[in-house]
């Protein structure tokens, strides 16, 4: 496909991960202890904005939009949002990932505009630890947002829980408990350096590979996934009704077979999670004219570094993953 855009390594960009806002309504310890500060920030892109964003993504061979924040749910208008990806010609799948906290009254709306898949996360199964790392008391809205998705006939649905070494090590056998009847997958994810958070980091990164291998030698058997999986490598067992996969951008290079690029909220192309500031689109949006916009991102691509360098410590511009969707 000559439209597909790729850049000089022969990667393919068929995957774009959209941040709709910045704006969270948890203060994760690792991402934002602080919570969201809004003065910091002008405003989010527009429905207009998105919808010539998306055109131009689409012109480029982009077919998954994964609409990622911040918390996205806090926008209003994010059904709107939802409804322009999917009927974007060459948008075939439109994922979301949410903190699940809001969803209970909306994502029957979601669903109805076209969302096709979701990820949640909840980096513990009880309470206590639960609103000690997030700041808030709300594991249950998250656990009934994934019974919900199931009930809405939504398929694939993803639990994102981050390795946290004093926090959630010793409660790994509540993940496989949930996994043996829950038809999700689970996703360990290692904890990841950003530039406001290298002393937590310090204290709390575990590396997953021994998890993943303890796994293997259990009888868990790794499956083959599709071209535009992205970076996790997920396993299943016949005794449970979820997989497990694993994202480990410090024990695994993932980023020879990257096929993702990423748009901030406030319209910058980002070719890498831990790259540069970013390439501002905006001006050519307001224009809203998608083939010029194309141009502007096939331009950009000469900028994807090789890969992310995180095991040398170098996280980049990204000072948290709320900037950026993650
Ligand atoms: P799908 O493959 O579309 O399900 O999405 P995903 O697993 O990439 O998405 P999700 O938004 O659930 O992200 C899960 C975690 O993976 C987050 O912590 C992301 O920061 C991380 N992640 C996703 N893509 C990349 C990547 O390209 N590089 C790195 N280092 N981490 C990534
Ligand atoms: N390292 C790893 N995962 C992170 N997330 C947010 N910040 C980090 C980090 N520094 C995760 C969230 C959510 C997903 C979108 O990204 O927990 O599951
Ligand atoms: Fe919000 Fe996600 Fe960051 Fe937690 S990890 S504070 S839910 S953006």
């Amino acid at each position: 496909h000559p439209l597909i855009a790729s850049d000089g390594s022969n990667r393919r960009f068929t995957y774009l991960r959209l941040s709709v806002t910045e704006a969270c309504n948890f203060r994760c310890n690792y991402c934002l202890p602080e919570g969201y500060c809004p003065s910091t920030t002008d405003a989010p892109l527009s429905l207009s904005e998105i919808e010539t964003l998306v055109q131009a993504f689409a012109l480029c061979g982009t077919r998954k939009v994964r609409i990622t924040g911040g918390e996205p749910t806090l926008r209003k208008d994010l059904a709107q949002i939802i409804q322009i990806c999917k009927q974007t010609p060459g948008i075939e799948k439109v994922a979301l990932t949410s903190n699940g906290y809001r969803l209970a009254r909306q994502l029957p709306d979601y669903v109805n505009a076209g969302l096709d898949q979701l990820n949640l996360s909840a980096d513990s199964l009880r309470p206590e630890s639960f609103r000690l790392i997030t700041g808030h008391d709300k594991l249950q809205q998250v656990l009934d947002a994934l019974q919900l998705a199931n009930r809405l006939g939504m398929r694939n649905t993803k639990l994102n829980t981050v390795l946290l070494k004093g926090y959630n090590l010793d409660q790994l056998e509540d993940f496989f408990n949930l996994v043996r009847h829950e038809p999700i997958t689970l996703r360990f994810i290692e904890l990841m350096n950003t530039g406001d958070n290298t002393a937590y980091y310090r204290a709390h990164h575990v590396a997953g590979q021994s998890i993943m291998d303890a796994l293997k030698a259990e009888g868990w058997v790794q499956k083959v996934r599709g071209q535009d999986a992205g970076p996790a490598a997920e396993f299943t067992h016949p005794d449970y009704a979820g997989n497990v996969g694993f994202i480990l951008p410090y024990s695994k290079n993932f980023c020879a077979s990257c096929n993702r690029l990423r748009m901030s909220s406030h319209g910058k192309l980002h070719p890498c999670l831990f790259g540069d500031e970013g390439i501002d689109l905006r001006p050519l949006l307001k224009k809203q004219n998608p083939p010029a916009v194309a141009e502007a991102i096939h331009a950009g691509l000469q900028f994807k570094p090789a890969g992310h360098r995180l095991a040398e410590g170098l996280t980049g511009h990204t000072r948290h993953l709320a900037m950026l969707g993650g």
